[in-house]
């Protein structure tokens, strides 16, 4: 643990310091993101065996003998078994686990070649089997510590879904109370019911994911008065939950980088939150300098800021000197307009991300490229992934159609080693399964099954049978 982390402005103008024992979430100063900056993290002195004991550690068994916060239960936390490399909470009792991140790293031989990959080419990091479902568990194991660090006991979200289900869980595991904004959107039921079963007090706004992060920040962050706890990923310790993806990622491929990984873009933090954790792995000596993956950042086409700002706009890191009054004017165009995030891909329905600026600097770090995908391709790609054995919410499936078209393009090299990360499990979402399959809803899908016309090219239908043994019989022999 490095005693001398503190937060740091992203801004190379600005650079303030906060110190890791305050809920700052926006520079005081100048109003940019902040990072958890570890100014003792340097080259270890043994490498292969700091990558032995993260690995050793989930070994040891016996974790449920111990509770949150307790020596094995944090070794068989999927982040807190690399703890070295999050280490801003030095009191090791307080940090907050519920199981979380015992996700591996997945070969998928036979997807890659439905995708144009070669054997050995596609891996899936399949977050689904978090706790509460999607990759945000990761995040919360970091900031509900850092919440637990400074004595925090009510929490907040804005969220598309997983993030308050994930929220609603750590905090009925870890005793916080929870409150939770969604959008009047389209919450997915999956995701909405977690909230309400832990607990969580929800509560729907009658606006869309924008408009509830708006007030999440002007309640957390512009009100601190109000001792509420914000934990959405402009929560910089959210971003140091979710770099151990990226651990997990390398330790799945014995610590040789693939050559790029592929997420979905949502708010954007877990872009940020692996460019992170790929620097600081270089500064660890854990990869060779010059070893960085690249990054590909995909989009949903109705939810395209972060493309268009990069790829139309022009829009770039510099540094830290971004053309901030360019981004401004943008997001004021859009409020104007009243242009407004749509797609099936309910988790990243999102306009104005607010991770931008780390998004920005992560394509920096990563040589990293955006791109967007439309509703139909989604969904093909979902229902793909799910007849491979893998089940994911349609925005899971962005990152797959993404890493095909960008292997279609040759931007992605033959031969070159590809992760998607698959961040949501399939049963958050049924509806959207089940209507590509049926064409329809899932209540009036049950009554009419096979009378519909299915949705995709993969649609599977449920089929019609009297409950009769020959019209069964026939139905099997393929009559
Ligand atoms: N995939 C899933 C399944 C998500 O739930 C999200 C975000 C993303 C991808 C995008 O990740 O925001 O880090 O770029 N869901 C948020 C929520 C916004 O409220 O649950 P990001």
């Amino acid at each position: 643990m490095d005693a001398s982390a503190q937060l740091r402005c992203i801004n190379p103008d600005c650079r303030s310091e906060f110190p890791v024992t305050r809920a700052v979430f926006a520079c005081g100063r100048c109003g940019e993101l902040l990072d958890v900056e570890y100014p003792g993290l340097e080259p270890v002195a043994d490498p292969a065996g700091l990558q032995r004991l993260f690995a050793q550690r989930l070994a040891s068994g016996a974790w449920a003998a111990s509770g949150s916060g307790e020596q094995r239960a944090i070794d068989a936390s999927g982040v807190w078994r690399f703890r070295e490399l999050i280490g801003f909470c030095p009191d090791e009792s307080r940090l907050v686990t519920i199981g979380e991140g015992r996700t591996i790293l997945q070969r998928a031989d036979a997807l890659a070649e439905r995708v144009g990959f070669g054997a050995g080419e596609l891996f899936l990091q399949y977050e689904g089997f978090n706790p509460s479902g999607s990759f945000k568990d990761n995040g919360m194991a970091g900031a509900f510590t850092h919440a637990r660090m400074i004595g925090a006991s009510r929490v907040l979200c804005a969220s598309t879904g997983n993030t308050s289900a994930s929220l609603a869980l750590f905090a009925a595991l870890a005793g916080f109370a929870a409150y939770v904004l969604i959008g009047s959107g389209k919450i997915a039921y999956g995701k909405l019911s977690q909230a309400l079963d832990f607990g969580a007090r929800t509560v729907q706004l009658a606006g869309d994911f924008d408009a509830c992060l708006r007030r999440v920040q002007q309640l957390g962050v512009e009100r601190p008065e109000l001792g509420i706890y914000v934990m959405n990923s402009i929560n910089p310790f959210r971003i140091e939950g979710q770099k151990a993806i990226m651990f997990r990622v390398m330790e799945g491929l014995a610590w040789e980088p693939p050559d790029w990984i592929v997420v979905p873009g949502g708010n954007l933090g877990n872009c940020s939150a692996f460019a992170k954790a790929f620097v600081e792995m270089e500064r660890a000596g854990l990869i060779a300098p010059g070893r960085r993956p690249r990054l590909a950042v995909i989009n949903a086409a109705g939810a395209r800021t972060f493309d268009r700002m990069v790829n139309e706009l022009g829009l770039r890191w510099q540094g830290g000197r971004y053309d901030r009054a360019r981004v401004r004017t943008e997001l004021e165009r859009m409020d104007h307009a009243g242009e407004r995030a749509r797609t099936v891909a309910s988790a990243i329905e999102i306009g104005r991300p607010v991770n931008l600026p780390k998004a920005l600097r992560a394509l920096e770090w990563m040589d990293g490229v955006v791109r967007s995908v439309d509703d139909e391709t989604i969904l093909e790609h979902k229902a793909l992934i799910g007849r491979h054995g893998y089940s994911c919410e349609p925005a899971c499936a962005a990152a797959l159609a993404g890493a095909r078209m960008l292997r279609k393009a040759g931007v992605i090299g033959r031969g070159q080693r590809t992760v998607c990360i698959i961040t949501g499990h399939g049963l958050k979402d049924p509806d959207a399964t089940v209507k590509y399959h049926t064409g329809l809803d899932m209540k009036s899908a049950q009554e009419s099954a096979s009378r519909t016309t299915p949705g995709g090219a993969l649609a599977n239908p449920p089929v019609l049978c009297a409950d009769d043994l020959d019209a069964l019989r026939r139905l099997f022999a393929g009559a």
